[in-house]
């Protein structure tokens, strides 16, 4: 079995799917890992490193997505809109593509992939159960975001994060306001309190109060009724305008006495809440900085603008939308440990076995057979429920128990 890695295509993206040290594992499993010449230098992983493994360097992407039975990626279209319409040419029927591929905003994306026929499996779906802790993709991206977010805000702010008692006299420690303790806000404490800061955190579940508090911080109360937006996974459920207006000016007193605000508030496949409005960030400050990773989905704070840097009243509002891509190195040996564990897992005996009744495989399986398998994307395309499946054994849809592929030897022209 073939396992390619091409080059990431989009602006700016410089993490890789696979790293080097990923190979042995996939070897063992029956895989053969092809590069695309170049894929790794931005992340710290010239080619070289890759053929000390045993990986194959290929120049041509076209060749190396025809030989591939396995495409690996960090961004397939959707999450890499323009650029990521160049390899639909290049995949094919039965061929495995893992990447991000933004399913449940972009769900066009994953119907365009449907028609080359290839198994898209989008990792963001990965579901959050113990089993598939070391396949969670947007866990090991968030950590990264997470400390890098943190790291911004502590080179903008025109002060220092810990306190100081000097000759020059005491300096006292940063306040920063962490809100929303999911994985990267619980990291994003973690960071800040190594830096010496006093850290205050927030969210909507009730039941991060103690990881909150493990890590150093003051875990913010609310007079929220909280109970019910615990979702399931660790993923909060959306609530209504009322409850974000009530939120919004509680925590606007927190806010105004704070230098630092990291938002990271997120509902999955929701816009994200505006929890700071523009009115709490004049309240805060002169020289304040906030940190908006939910700047991609809306915002948390009703001044962030993706990928820009925004002065208002004196404070510094950053939305940085690929800050794992400014951390390749690290970023791209956790995403690659995430895709080899998959992979891993779908393989037995040199096969890739996909077994619907295994929750990995159902969570994450977008596209088989042409069409569109998963429910909740088939919804948000308005397609209805699929067809049973064909008797004739060929993998048209989701409902069969499982789907072995014999994959063939590596072809030898690559
Ligand atoms: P998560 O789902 O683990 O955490 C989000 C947290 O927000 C949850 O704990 C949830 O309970 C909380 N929350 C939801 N509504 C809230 C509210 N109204 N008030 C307070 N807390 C609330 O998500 P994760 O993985 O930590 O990601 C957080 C955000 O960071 C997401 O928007 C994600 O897309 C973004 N992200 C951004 C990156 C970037 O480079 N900008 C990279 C990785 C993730």
């Amino acid at each position: 079995m073939i396992v390619a890695v091409p080059k990431e295509t989009f602006p700016g993206e410089r993490r890789v799917a696979l790293v080097p040290a990923s190979i042995p594992a996939l070897s063992k499993a029956g895989f053969h890992v092809h590069v695309e010449a170049g894929a790794g230098q931005a992340a710290g992983f010239p080619d070289q490193l890759y053929v000390e493994r045993g990986a194959q360097i290929v120049d041509d992407r076209a060749q190396l997505f025809q030989a591939a039975d396995v495409v690996a990626q960090v961004r397939c279209l959707g999450a890499n809109p323009t650029a990521g319409t160049n390899d639909l040419p290049h995949m094919r029927e039965h061929q495995l593509v893992l990447g991000c591929c933004d399913p449940l905003s972009s769900p066009q994306a994953a119907a365009e992939i449907a028609k080359t026929g290839a198994m898209l499996f989008a990792l963001e779906l990965i579901p959050r159960i113990t089993r598939a802790q070391s396949m969670d993709v947007l866990s090991s991206m968030a950590t990264i975001a997470g400390y890098k977010a943190v790291l911004l805000a502590a080179d903008r702010l025109p002060r220092i994060f810990p306190l100081l008692m000097t000759a020059a006299g005491t300096i006292t420690a940063a306040k920063v306001f962490v809100i929303g303790a999911g994985v990267a806000g619980l990291q994003a404490i973690a960071t800040a309190r190594r830096l010496g800061a006093i850290v205050r955190a927030y969210d909507v579940r009730p039941a991060v109060k103690e990881q909150v508090e493990s890590l150093g911080a003051k875990f913010v109360e609310m007079e929220l009724e909280t109970t019910e937006a615990e979702g399931s996974g660790g993923y909060a459920k959306a609530m209504d305008e009322d409850f974000y207006r009530r939120q919004r000016a509680l925590m606007a007193e927190v806010v105004a006495d704070s230098d630092v605000c990291i938002t990271t508030a997120a509902i999955p496949g929701r816009q994200s809440p505006l929890l700071i409005t523009a009115d709490a960030v004049r309240g805060m400050p002169p020289g304040a900085v906030v940190v908006d990773l939910a700047a991609e989905r809306g915002g948390n704070c009703e001044l962030s603008q993706p990928d820009e840097t925004v002065v208002q009243h004196g404070v510094t509002i950053l939305g940085p939308t690929n800050l794992p891509a400014e951390v390749p190195n690290h970023a791209s040996q956790m995403y690659s440990k995430n895709v080899t564990t998959l992979l891993t897992h779908l393989a037995t005996d040199g096969r890739l076995e996909l077994d619907r009744e295994d929750e990995i495989v159902r969570d994450t399986l977008v596209t088989q057979g042409g069409q569109v398998v998963h429910p909740r994307l088939r919804e948000l395309l308005e397609l209805g429920p699929l067809e049973e499946p064909a008797s004739n054994g060929e993998p048209a849809s989701a409902g069969e128990e499982a789907d072995a592929y014999e994959l063939e030897e590596p072809d030898q022209g690559q």
